[in-house]
């Protein structure tokens, strides 16, 4: 039989998501609850090759749940890449008593861990975070809701100057690779279109798409385009657009890293609470290697292997219904 765990350790790793700090103190309380020492890594991996750990108490997460970004740093940490280093970070984890370690992460942070674990007998519990929802095994990944959230009210901002001025506006979302904020604050802005990686033969569409929009007199247009969506990026597709319609005022917005921070929304407090317990949970009841996450509404548990493989994809007839709504 695994022999108790009584020490864990909690990481954050990666680009920063508003939720992390409620997703850190889940996991302290829930470890002193259980009566088991919790460690704070701090700075990510790089916190784990340094040995930089703090011991967590109940009150050292006072306070905290409505703060974005994290109390104990993060990192993308390159070094972590290499097998000499993890090394170092699974000696640092056992020299400090550490039995398992809960990653609050993204792809490549969750990706790291699941390598780590192959290699080392360390187990390893991981939460889903980033502002781009794009995790294999949860719907929703931590700072997901707020990211969308802000983003939307800065394009609802957008849309009061751009009827001013009987403007079209692009506004550049983040998102990487994925197209799930750009889906999400587009449809719930009315945006005139949306143009996400997933889906990137639609210019001749857009073009159509304005060029019915000033036939009817439209007040205002937004396009949302998720970074990444297009070649060259949102000026490039702007000034394919400033080109063919010359009549036209035409503005760029990119809304960059605001929508990284902030407070974190009542849905990524609630969801990042219930990760963190389960996953100090699950590692004390002898889960391994697991992702927590959310799936139609039930906590569910992945192998980080499989996330590690697969990727969250959007609803691509989400795009249909868009198009549909902004007629
Ligand atoms: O993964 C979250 C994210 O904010 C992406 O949307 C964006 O492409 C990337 O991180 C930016 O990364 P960095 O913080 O390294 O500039």
């Amino acid at each position: 039989m695994a022999e108790k765990i009584k020490t864990i350790a909690v990481l954050t790793s990666g680009g920063d998501a508003p939720g992390m700090n409620a997703a850190i103190r889940a996991v302290v309380r829930t470890a002193i609850v259980k009566k088991v020492k919790v460690l704070a890594i701090n700075g990510g991996f790089e916190g784990m090759i340094e040995g930089n750990f703090v011991e967590m108490d109940a009150g050292s997460v006072s306070n905290i749940i409505h703060k974005g970004g994290t109390i104990i740093k993060t990192s993308r940490s390159p070094r972590f890449r290499k097998k000499q280093w993890r090394k170092v970070a699974y000696e640092q984890l056992k020299k400090a008593g550490v039995g398992g370690v809960v990653i609050i992460g993204g792809n490549g942070s969750l990706a790291g861990a699941h390598v780590f674990t192959s290699e080392f007998d360390m187990p390893f519990i991981g939460i889903p975070k980033t502002i781009d929802n794009d995790i294999y095994g949860t719907d929703y990944s931590i700072g997901f809701d707020t990211a969308t959230n802000t983003a939307l009210e800065a394009i609802d901002k957008i849309r009061d100057t751009a009827n001013s001025h009987h403007r079209l506006f692009f506004v550049e979302v983040m998102g990487r690779d994925m197209g799930f904020i750009a889906l999400h604050c587009g449809i719930s802005s009315g945006a005139e279109m949306i143009l996400v990686p997933e889906n990137k033969n639609n210019i001749s569409e857009l073009m159509e798409r304005l060029e019915r929009g000033w036939a009817r007199h439209k007040s205002s247009m937004i396009v949302v385009v998720a970074e990444g969506a297009v070649k060259g990026g949102v000026n490039a597709i702007a000034e394919k657009v400033k080109a063919k319609f010359k009549q036209y005022e035409i503005r760029i917005s990119v809304l960059g890293y605001f929508q990284r921070g902030g407070n974190p929304s009542c849905f990524d407090r609630f969801i990042a609470s219930l990760f963190g317990n389960h996953a100090v949970k699950a590692l004390l009841s002898g889960k391994r290697h697991v992702l927590v996450g959310l799936q139609n509404n039930q906590i569910t548990y992945t192998a980080l292997r499989k996330v590690s493989e697969g990727k969250h994809h959007i609803n691509k007839k989400l795009l249909d219904i868009a198009n549909e709504l902004s007629c």
